[in-house]
């Protein structure tokens, strides 16, 4: 079946940030899904770029003493040589000041003006340098800007205002009848909440005494375009709109990527202004959540940035590319930190994938002269690794769709340890003494399986995944349908001396980031204080806050095994979200390890690691006495994610 094509974008960067960890996940997304789809045999464009406009360029240009132009021109380069470190590939990389994009912004600007959609007014509002927007008087902050805190000024000027109100039902129904528009779909909610409020109309222009550094408006050469009118239209410029056949063949399959702070300008904004000059709605719009650092969004701000490059030069692009992608749920939050990062490299990659090959091909190299044996007839022993992996192949597509890479990567990752446990089960080490083809057949298993998860990974792990490929003597696979059990071919030579995926030494607690001299420096978080909080008691009663220090975390249980000699105590992995930790607990009389597999409980997240029967435990599960002598373990009563916190 034919699949459809897909027009990827990023957002723009605004040139005046350095490039961090939350501009890093959203381009490395836009490009694993791009891969996805050549590996689903798909066609893509990607379109990323930089917002090059506005107060804070104009007057960081001035301090220098340089020209606008020539200050972006210096800066772009920050975020444009960026994206190949990190192996993105994208089709074109649009500036909001190139000649092409400037061009359309002022031909729609005066479409709008002649169909009577752009109207000039006076007007009087709170204006945020900062934000570089106008606020209404009852949406600041004790009087301050509400998005960055700092002061406004009340201005009253004459500006241009496009008529937003006019399409605000028009949008209302788009949204109700494509449920799959606003993705993930609570964001489609709160959308409708915006709009339900009632739509006013949007001042698109700014005069050029306060600001010059902009895109003339065509009807009016005193004033400037208003930057997110500028910026939004790139979309459809880098297309070449309205003649160019790029933009037929692309426009109808545009797919936003975005991050949840700038929903309400692609999804009221950029709609409507869509609508006025009567071009089609993008089909989708995928809002992602935040990287926090310190608990809060990672900003330049704040002063708790994480550099991209920096980790990318430690741990390299495609580790740094499968910890954003793995540990992140499109559309939630997630806790950047390097002890996760590092975590996550030594458990997944090198453990589960790093090892699997290596183990395998070790032998290989012992007994079968390093070249791939030849499987023989399969047995019962393969059967469920094989079905597996062609589950695999069949589900992919459908993840990817639903927007779940985390579970795209993770069953990938089921798929690896499985393989892991079957090479333990079938001990070619010891078969190869006594029945040589058993050996030969649980060896050639093993890499066949380490070759598909080298193909399933490959839009996350690109550089990685090709030379995991070549290191097993596979041949590149272009597209899933050429992916089927048994392609490696016997008698090629292994090349797997080196490990792939080194471990890594787990880093120091994270001292606060630094701040940089003239930059707010991270405080702290509020404490969640009650009023007429009590001391502690010698009733054991506790406080709020002492409660608040205990972390209950929702732990999905990936693998369960008993614990050797203690016939009590069963071993869990599990996943907590953004990290995987190893538990015992003393449940083994009442549950079946197997059993336990897949399931949700709840642990004590933050209780010092120890060593129970010299086995590490890092936490306690939660489980009640029943009254007829068993146990029951403490479970959400429907399914959520995975280190979702208790409270
Ligand atoms: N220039 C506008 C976008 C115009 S699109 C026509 C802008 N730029 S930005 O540089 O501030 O942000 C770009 C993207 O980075 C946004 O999607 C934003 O959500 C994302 N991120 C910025 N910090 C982030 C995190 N800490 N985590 C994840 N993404 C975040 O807005």
């Amino acid at each position: 079946m034919a699949i459809e094509p897909i027009y990827l974008t990023t957002p723009l960067y605004y040139l005046n940030d350095r490039p961090h960890i939350g501009h890093a996940y959203c381009t490395v997304l836009v490009d694993a899904m791009a891969r996805y789809q050549r590996l689903f045999g798909g066609e893509v464009y990607v379109l990323t770029g930089t917002d090059e406009h506005g107060q804070k360029v104009q007057k960081a240009a001035e301090k220098r003493g340089v020209e606008p132009q020539r200050h972006v021109d210096e800066l772009v380069g920050a975020f444009r040589d960026l994206w190949p470190e990190l192996h993105i590939r994208y089709d074109d990389f649009i500036r909001t000041t190139d000649p092409r994009h400037a061009k359309v912004v002022r031909e729609v600007l005066q479409r709008l003006y002649d169909q009577g959609d752009i109207y000039a007014q006076d007007y009087e509002g709170w204006y945020s340098t900062a934000a570089e927007r106008f606020w209404a008087e009852d949406e600041l902050v004790d009087g301050k800007c509400p998005d960055t805190g700092l002061e406004v000024q009340l201005i009253k000027e004459r500006n241009y205002f496009f008529r937003m109100s006019k399409y605000g039902a028009r949008l209302e129904a788009h949204i109700r009848d494509n449920p799959d528009f606003i993705q993930p779909a609570h964001r489609a909610n709160e959308v409708l909440g915006f709009l339900a409020k009632g739509l006013e109309d949007l001042c698109i222009s700014r005069p050029k005494e306060r600001l010059s550094w902009g895109i003339p408006i065509p009807f009016d050469e005193g004033y400037v375009t208003y930057v997110w009118f500028d910026a939004l239209l790139n979309y459809v410029s880098a297309l070449g709109w309205p003649d160019d056949p790029k933009f037929a063949r692309w426009w109808p399959h545009a797919n936003h990527y975005i991050g949840k702070d700038i929903l309400t300008t692609h999804s009221v904004y950029w709609t409507t202004m869509l609508m006025a000059a009567g071009i089609a709605l993008p089909k989708r719009i995928v809002a992602t959540g935040w990287w926090l650092s310190e608990d809060r969004k990672m900003s330049k701000s704040l002063g708790n940035v994480v550099s991209p490059l920096g980790m990318k030069d430690v741990y390299g692009p495609d580790v740094l590319r499968y910890f954003l992608l793995r540990d992140m749920v499109i559309g939630l939050d997630s806790s950047f930190s390097e002890q996760a990062l590092v975590r996550r490299n030594n458990s997944d990659l090198a453990n589960d994938l790093g090892n699997l090959a290596r183990r395998a091909a070790g032998l290989v190299g012992r007994y079968f002269e390093g070249v791939v044996p030849e499987p023989g007839a399969l047995t019962e022993d393969e059967a469920p690794i094989v079905a597996k992996a062609a589950a695999l192949r069949q589900a992919l597509p459908g993840y990817v769709a639903e927007l779940q890479v985390h579970t795209a990567i993770e069953e990938t990752m089921q798929l690896v340890r499985e393989l892991n446990k079957y090479m333990t089960q079938t001990a070619p080490y010891r078969s190869v003494k006594t029945d040589r083809a058993a050996a030969a057949r649980s060896l050639y298993t093993v890499l066949e399986g380490a070759r598909h998860a080298a193909v399933l990974l490959s839009p996350i792990m690109p550089v990685k995944t090709a030379e995991m490929l070549r290191r097993l003597g596979a041949e590149p696979v272009a597209t899933l349908s050429e992916l089927a059990w048994g392609g490696l071919k016997p008698g090629v030579r292994l090349d797997m001396d080196k490990g792939l995926f080194p471990r890594r030494e787990l880093p120091k607690a994270q001292q606060p980031p630094t701040h940089q001299p003239g930059k707010a420096p991270v405080k702290p978080q509020k404490k969640h204080k009650s009023k007429g909080e009590a001391a502690p008691t010698a009733d054991g009663v506790i406080t709020f806050d002492d409660f608040m220090k205990v972390q209950l975390r929702v732990a999905t249980v990936l693998a369960a095994e008993p614990v050797g000699g203690a016939d009590k105590l069963l071993k869990l992995q599990v996943d907590l979200g953004d990290e995987r930790r190893q538990v015992v607990a003393g449940i083994a009389q009442h549950f079946e390890a197997a059993d336990l597999v897949g399931r949700q409980v709840v642990m004590v997240a933050n209780l010092a690691p120890r060593k129970i029967r010299k086995v590490l435990s890092q936490g306690m599960i939660l489980a009640i006495d029943t009254p007829d002598g068993g146990l029951s373990l403490v479970q959400p009563t429907g399914p959520v994610e995975a280190g979702a916190r208790a409270h």
